[in-house]
């Protein structure tokens, strides 16, 4: 269904209390006026820990969609576009940068009309069929599985699949897995190794089902749980070597949004878990998704917005820590071990679709106010990291909240990518608790905290402080008191641009790119100021 059409369903519905906020993990506490330049004062006791940051909380995802797959990852074989067996070098070189730990496809609404079949085999054979949910322009089908785990395999990233759930059948899932997977010599595993790869794959992760509230079949939570059961007993992997190293995870599909009709999902979802003697084998992952967006049609532009939209859109997003703190609940009551993930799998902004674009392809810029929304969503991972082991940003590459865009031979990294890549030390981290004063950033209506701060250890004992100036108009110093450890050296960066709105564009692609910040350290006291709209991350060697 086009995006148009949609929507109302992820619609904000509560907003942001305007006097006293409460973040998971820290203490707001009360009106300090951002007149007032006293520094912000961070408390990290670094001997104190939490849960692990999983990795997959950075995953991203690839959908079959406008020009994120063709254009922006696959060029083909005969492109002057530098590219290995088809898959543009400029962008694995800098997705490899940041770690992708995995990346999911082919969707998105697409998977639940994909056939994998018609994405095998040689290229020129390869039936061209349609893309009805976005713009209902032609698919040529010549990046399917062979090439998707191949781009996988180029970014060094774990493939997580979604299969059909809404047109498809379990013996076509469950054919593909066993295509995949097998190490027996089935005709599926020479048809395999006939395309190219005589060794089995490894996928593992799986998405049983996208939205199927929605674009994945409009079913209802009960029938969802039936077709759940079905799929997750046909639907695995056929490799005992693969099984006993590492289970293929499969992930359900969860609630979008904030709508009251999606607690009775989770609900209905989670009983079913509960409910199954071989309860590890039904899922090990609720998906969540939950766009930044104000209201559907899109209409927020992501260049050329003013003060309230840039404030209304962050309030906006940090309705994600409300979303995850209501399913967590529900889930907690019939998996109070945690046992069940909380995959945020799609996330991110979405905005008013570039003039001049195809109508469907989600094509926006990207700004430094989407880098705050990078670290406002992750510092809420972060904070539920015992229930969220992973999220997806929305999406890769030219579409949506997108890390790299392209065109033709030329790309360019956003404000999202750059704030990626800061962020890249704090996969597998250990969770540090901080407290601060978050102070109050006021525009009309609106108040949000002003700054938001979290704290994690790596393996090596450094510390990883984000610190984030939501504020658009006003420097904040912050003094960061460290205990439970020796800190001897610290060094970080900042990402910031001369305005809310300052994009990078192919003809000025640095405009908005990490700089050295300016951190002292003096004993286990360490100070830093944090420019208006921006995002630091420090690192602090014991
Ligand atoms: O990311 C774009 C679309 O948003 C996805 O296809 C769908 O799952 C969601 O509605």
């Amino acid at each position: 269904m086009p995006p148009s059409a949609r929507p109302r369903r992820r619609r904000l519905i509560a907003r942001a209390a305007s006097v006293a906020i409460t973040l998971a993990g820290l203490a707001v506490v009360g009106a300090a006026p951002y007149a007032q330049q006293a520094p912000v004062l961070v408390s990290v006791d670094a001997s104190k820990t939490g849960p692990t940051l999983n990795r997959h909380l950075f995953g991203q995802f690839a959908e079959h969609l406008g020009k994120g797959i063709y254009e922006g990852v696959w060029v083909g074989t005969d492109s002057p576009i530098p590219n290995t067996r088809g898959i543009r070098n400029d962008v694995v070189a800098a997705l490899k940068v940041l770690k992708v730990p995995n990346v999911r496809w082919p969707g998105g609404c697409f998977a639940d009309e994909y056939h994998w079949r018609k994405g095998i085999g040689p290229l020129k054979e390869r039936p061209v069929t349609l893309n009805p949910n976005w713009g209902g322009v032609m698919e040529p089908n010549t990046f399917g599985t062979h090439e998707f785990l191949d781009f996988a395999q180029q970014i060094g990233a774990d493939p997580y699949l979604s299969v059909n759930v809404g047109s498809g059948t379990p013996a076509e899932a469950a054919d593909w897995l066993e295509y995949l997977t097998t190490d027996q010599p089935t005709a599926l595993a020479k048809e395999r190794a006939a395309n190219g790869h005589a060794a089995p794959y490894r996928i593992p992760i799986l998405g049983i089902g996208n939205e199927s509230w929605d674009c994945g079949g409009n079913m209802s939570p009960e029938y969802y749980t039936s077709q759940l059961r079905v799929f997750s007993r046909f639907v695995r992997n056929f490799n005992p070597a693969q099984q006993d190293k590492d289970r293929m995870l499969k992930i359900a599909v969860g609630p979008g949004g904030g709508e009251p009709r999606f607690a009775e999902w989770t609900e209905t979802v989670m009983k079913s878990w509960k409910g199954r003697q071989w309860s590890w084998d039904h899922m090990d992952g609720l998906s969540l998704h939950n766009y930044t967006v104000v209201r559907f049609p899109a209409a927020y532009k992501s260049v050329g917005f003013d003060e309230q939209e840039y404030a209304e859109i962050l309030q906006d997003t940090l309705k994600m820590d409300r979303l995850i703190r209501e399913h967590s609940a529900i889930m907690d009551k019939y998996d109070p071990e945690k046992t069940v993930a909380l995959a945020v799998d799609e996330w991110g902004a979405w905005y008013a679709q570039l003039p001049g674009t195809t109508p469907g392809f989600l094509a926006q810029q990207n700004s430094v106010r989407d880098a705050i929304i990078v670290a406002l969503n992750i510092n809420i991972f972060a904070r539920h990291a015992d229930r969220v082991r992973m999220a997806n940003i929305a999406q890769m590459v030219n579409v949506l909240q997108a890390m790299l865009l392209t065109d033709g031979p030329k790309m360019v990294r956003t404000p999202t990518y750059h704030a990626f890549r800061m962020y890249v030390p704090f996969q597998g981290a250990t969770f540090v608790p901080v407290t601060f004063d978050a102070g109050r950033y006021v525009q009309g209506a609106i108040t949000l905290p002003r700054v938001d701060a979290m704290a994690a250890r790596d393996a090596t004992g450094t510390l990883w402080i984000s610190l984030t100036n939501v504020d658009p108009k006003t420097p904040i110093d912050i003094a960061t008191t460290l205990t439970g450890m020796t800190a001897r050296s610290a060094s970080g960066e900042v990402l910031t641009g001369a305005a809310i709105d300052s994009v990078n564009t192919f003809d000025a692609p640095d405009t908005v790119a990490p700089t050295p910040a300016a951190v002292t350290l003096a004993g286990n006291r360490l100070s830093v100021t944090l420019p208006p709209h921006s995002v630091t991350v420090v690192g602090v060697r014991p």
